[in-house]
This record gives structure tokens, sequence and C-alpha cells, in this order.
């Protein structure tokens, strides 16, 4: 393979100094118009492209950041990333995408190349509450924002989103459609966001003064459709079902919802169903699906443009935790028909 073709390549072709390849490159308008349009002539010409991670050595300015997310294959990550690309690309960055698989193990290792790119800043959705990651991110220089993830600590940004009370809204919505057994499928215990949404479920069973007993926790190892659709099927072995079921995300939803499908259980009337996200397979699903909605897309955007302008200007950034409120999205899917009223029966 040719080696690439570099900065004194092109100055040869379009007979000028190097120093004036850089000029066209980085200050245009310093150079005179027909010198110019010969310098990018030979670029094109031979094929050139700019070498970043060596101008970003030189300049020590990158033009990039990190987006480190739990599970690239959640639709709900996919639209953050939407919003993260979009706030970068206005600000002239790139974004380097890594999944850490929920792996404490894979989330390093991308820590330390994003380090090792000299990005920016770096977004993240910690697989573990635990500050590791960030303070050695932050011991090197680099910004950091959580992402999905509140924080106290007051030297760092967030973005995220009330869980608990979207957990609140979901099983409150539950309640007032009749139901009096509901299981909730949580997700793996270190992941923050599931926990909040339990903890927002069980406040909804407490305000409407109901017995503890009402919720039944069922824990999924992941938060995966794969992992709904064996919830499902548990209990759907059961000898009585439960009247509904809060899934920690839309994933878990839609995979119970397979579940429920595939052995003929009506949803909502056998089975109501409520998942959290609102991506947009929720509103397509079989049985339209209920759901708590975060804002994916402004997330994405808000904590790309806190984390740009961190590291464009450190000194004088003042740290901001964004917390976003959830809605309720009602669909088919826990709409529990309402039994005849018998006549003289008050609303
Ligand atoms: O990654 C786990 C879940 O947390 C996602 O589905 C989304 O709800 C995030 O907040």
């Amino acid at each position: 393979m040719k080696p690439p073709i570099g900065i004194r390549d092109v100055a040869l072709r379009a007979e000028v100094s190097v120093g004036t390849v850089s000029n066209v490159l980085n200050r245009p308008d310093v150079v005179a118009a027909g010198t110019r349009e010969r310098v990018l002539a030979a670029i094109d010409a031979l094929g050139y492209v700019r070498n970043e991670p060596a101008r970003q050595l030189r300049s020590g300015t990158a033009r990039t950041i990190g987006l480190v997310v739990l599970d690239v294959g959640n639709p709900f990550f996919t639209d953050v990333a939407r919003g993260v690309e979009e706030a970068a690309s206005e600000a002239g960055h790139a974004v380097i995408l890594c999944n850490s698989g929920e792996s404490v193990a894979k989330e390093r290792g991308h820590v330390e190349l994003l380090a090792a790119q000299r990005v920016h800043g770096v977004l993240i959705t910690p697989v573990q509450s635990g500050p590791a990651q960030v303070r050695w991110l932050r011991e090197r220089g680099i910004s950091v924002v959580l992402l999905d993830h509140p924080t106290a600590e007051e030297d760092l940004c967030s973005v995220a989103v009330d869980d608990r009370h979207g957990g609140e809204l979901a099983v409150t919505h539950l309640l007032a459609e009749g139901c009096e057994r509901i299981v909730m499928v949580t997700g793996p215990a270190g992941i923050h966001q599931a926990a909040e949404r339990h903890r927002g479920a069980r406040d909804a069973i407490r305000l409407a003064s109901r017995s503890p007993e009402v919720l039944e926790v069922l824990p999924a190892p992941a938060l995966n459709v794969a992992c709904g659709l064996r919830a499902g099927e548990q209990l759907l072995a059961r000898a009585v079902l439960p009247d509904a079921v809060f899934c920690a995300n839309d994933l878990l939803a839609l995979g119970l919802l397979q579940a429920a499908v595939r052995a003929g259980v009506r949803v909502p009337e056998d089975l109501a169903i409520v998942g959290y996200d609102d991506i947009d397979f929720a509103a397509a699903a079989a049985v339209p699906l209920t759901s708590v909605r975060q804002p994916r897309h402004e997330i994405g955007r808000t904590a790309a443009t806190l984390v740009i302008a961190e590291s464009q200007s450190p000194s004088e950034h003042e740290h901001r935790h964004e917390v976003f409120t959830p809605e309720l999205v009602v669909r088919e899917s826990s709409r529990r028909p309402k039994l005849p009223r018998r006549r003289g029966e008050s609303e």
C-alpha cells in the first residue's frame, strides 16, 4: 500500500511552500485566491487528507468528543447519540461512539482509548455510579459530563431525567386502571436508572395508601428484549397472572409483550404492560405500548453542548445539573377495559 500523501507532496505539486499549504488549510483568508486555488487543485489531484491527530497534537485542540453508552443496541441511546452528534457537528466537532455493554472493564478500555485520542471531552453513562472513570479522565484534563445519570458532585456537569418521578407516573397510572397486582421487571442492580424507577414505583404504592404487596419485583439480568421475553415466559407459567407489568425500559416491555402475544394472552385485557423511554418502536408495537417518555434527543444535545462549552473555556465554565421531567404516554397496552357499570352505580 502506498504511503499517505503528505503536506510536502501537495507543496511540491502546487509549487508553493509547506507553510502556504498549511495556511490554505487553516487560514485560507490570508492566501491569495490564485495560490489558494492551485493548492486546492493539488490536494484534490493527489487525494491528500489532513492528519487530524497530528494537527490536534501540534495545536493541542481536539475537535472530537467521546460518547460512552451502556448499550448501543438500545434505541434510547441511538436517539441520544443523534442529539449529541447534531450539537457536536454544529460546534465543528466529531463524535467517537463507544459501547460499554454494561461492562466496567470495557468502559475502562474505552475511557483510556478516548484519552489517548486527546478528545476534547467525554459524555458517559457510567456502568456503575462510582466516580472512578470520571475522576481518571478529569485528572488528565478531559472534560466529562455524566449522561442520563444525575450527580451531586459540584465539579462536573450532568444531564439526567427524574427517573423516580417516571416510575411513580407509571405505577400511579396502573393503579388508576384498577390494577391490584403489579409486577415490576427491573434491571441489574448497578443500573442507577432502573433502581430509581423502582423507587418511584414504590412511592406510587405508598402515596395511594396501598399495601407494599401490591408491587412485586422481578429482576432481569439485562435491560434488553431477550430478558423481557424470558420474564414474560416466567410470569405466564404462573397459575395466576398479575394484572399488570411495569418494565424498567421499553426493550424489556417489548420482549414481555412478545411472550404474551405468543401465549395468546390478551394485552391489556388479561395483562396490562407499561414500558419506559418511549422509543419509536413503542408506538409501533403489535399492541401500542404505554411508556414513560424521556426527551432523548434533547438529553443528547444538552450534554454535548455542556461538554464542548467546558472544554473550550474551562476556567469560566459553570457546572450545571440538568434534570428533565419524563411524561407518561398512555397507549393501548395499559388501557384496561372498564367493567360495565351496574344501573345506578356512580361514575
Ligand atoms: O440503559 C438502561 C436504560 O436507562 C435505558 O433503556 C434508558 O431508559 C436509560 O435511561
